[in-house]
């Protein structure tokens, strides 16, 4: 008996000791085997019991039982401690393969509205004017009045905006940039003024609640209607092609006096009609006029002595001419697919 039990703490040692040291998890495994499994220590050892008296097997059981406790509580123990020494392993994935091809970053570029009025700055330009600007958040006043629109005015209407508060509103056109310049400096004036704009307009295919615009005035002694024409003219040529034509309609603005509505020759069909000149041949690409002796007092011009004109392009219109875009919607999509194409 003594003999056995001998035996059976000589077999728990060096399997405290074996599984204690194993570090790799095919280790463990295989001491499990060796002791647990059908075949391992713990088996021989109760067929060896069998052999002892029959008074000696009850101590005998116990203490191979608790062997078999013991070890399998070893074997637990040490399957934990592999698993979490290999896991920071698994973390870092596989090696880095430097053979492969690299992930181009994706390029970025201008949004086809900002490459338009790039478009327009670099032409109007070359014809002498500077670029200024004016704030999308404007006070009602250079919105309206010192454009020569008073409160109780029907063109109000056709510039109706959002308002923030009684007196300050989302401009609705680029024309409060003509007095905000004027107010500034004395004439000769040249500027062109992009920028958004904002109207509470119900969205369709040629109609949006934000766009933009490209306000230009000239002022000097002596600017007649024919220069506005002619710079009109020299601009449609150079912005959109040489064979462009350009052709003025009566039209009210309270600010011009005379004003006119813009046409150029549809570019996409030649003047043929198509879908984005809705079958006319031409399209309405601004408005303009020779500036109202009002707005100049407003501004403390003499406006005896100086005359000028203005005129506000929409960039998206001109855009959809020049690119044979037929919905002004897709410019505030965000769609990818269109905006790469530019
Ligand atoms: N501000 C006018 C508009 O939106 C356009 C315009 C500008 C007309 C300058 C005349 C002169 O619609």
């Amino acid at each position: 008996m003594g003999n056995f039990l001998e035996k059976v703490q000589q077999a728990g040692r060096e399997a405290a000791a074996s599984i204690q040291a194993a570090a790799a998890p095919t280790d463990v495994e295989a001491l499990r085997v060796k002791y647990l499994g059908r075949k391992g220590v713990l088996r021989d050892l109760l067929s060896e019991m069998g052999a002892l008296p029959a008074s000696e097997k009850p101590s005998a059981g116990q203490a191979v039982n608790q062997l078999k406790n013991e070890i399998t509580q070893l074997i637990e123990a040490a399957q934990k401690r592999v698993e979490a020494a290999a896991k920071p392993a698994a973390k870092a994935g596989p090696r880095l393969d430097v053979s492969l091809p690299g992930r181009m970053p994706r390029r970025g570029y201008r949004n086809l509205i900002k490459q338009t009025m790039d478009r327009f700055v670099d032409v109007f330009g070359r014809m002498g004017f500077e670029v200024a600007s004016g704030p999308e958040v404007e006070l009602v006043r250079y919105n309206f009045e010192a454009l020569n629109i008073p409160m109780e005015h029907a063109a109000r209407d056709a510039f109706d905006t959002f308002y923030f508060t009684g007196d300050v509103v989302l401009r609705s056109h680029t024309s409060p940039a003509q007095a905000r310049e004027m107010e500034k400096r004395q004439p000769p004036v040249r500027i062109i003024v992009p920028g958004a704009v904002y109207r509470p307009d119900t969205v369709d295919a040629r109609h949006h609640f934000m766009f933009h615009q490209v306000e230009g005035l000239y002022v000097d002694e002596g600017v007649t209607m024919a220069d506005l024409k002619y710079c009109m003219l020299l601009f449609a040529r150079e912005f959109i092609r040489p064979d462009v034509k350009v052709r003025f309609r009566p039209d009210f603005f309270p600010f011009t006096e005379p004003s006119v509505e813009l046409d150029i020759s549809c570019a996409v069909c030649a003047g043929k009609g198509c879908s984005v000149c809705g079958q006319k041949g031409w399209v309405e690409v601004a408005g303009a006029g020779m500036v109202d002796p009002n707005v100049f007092k407003a501004v403390g011009y003499d406006y005896e002595k100086y005359t000028g004109f203005a005129f506000g392009f929409g960039v998206e219109r001109m855009a959809m001419m020049k690119y044979g875009i037929d919905d002004i919607r897709l410019f505030a999509e965000n769609d990818m697919r269109f905006l790469e194409q530019f």
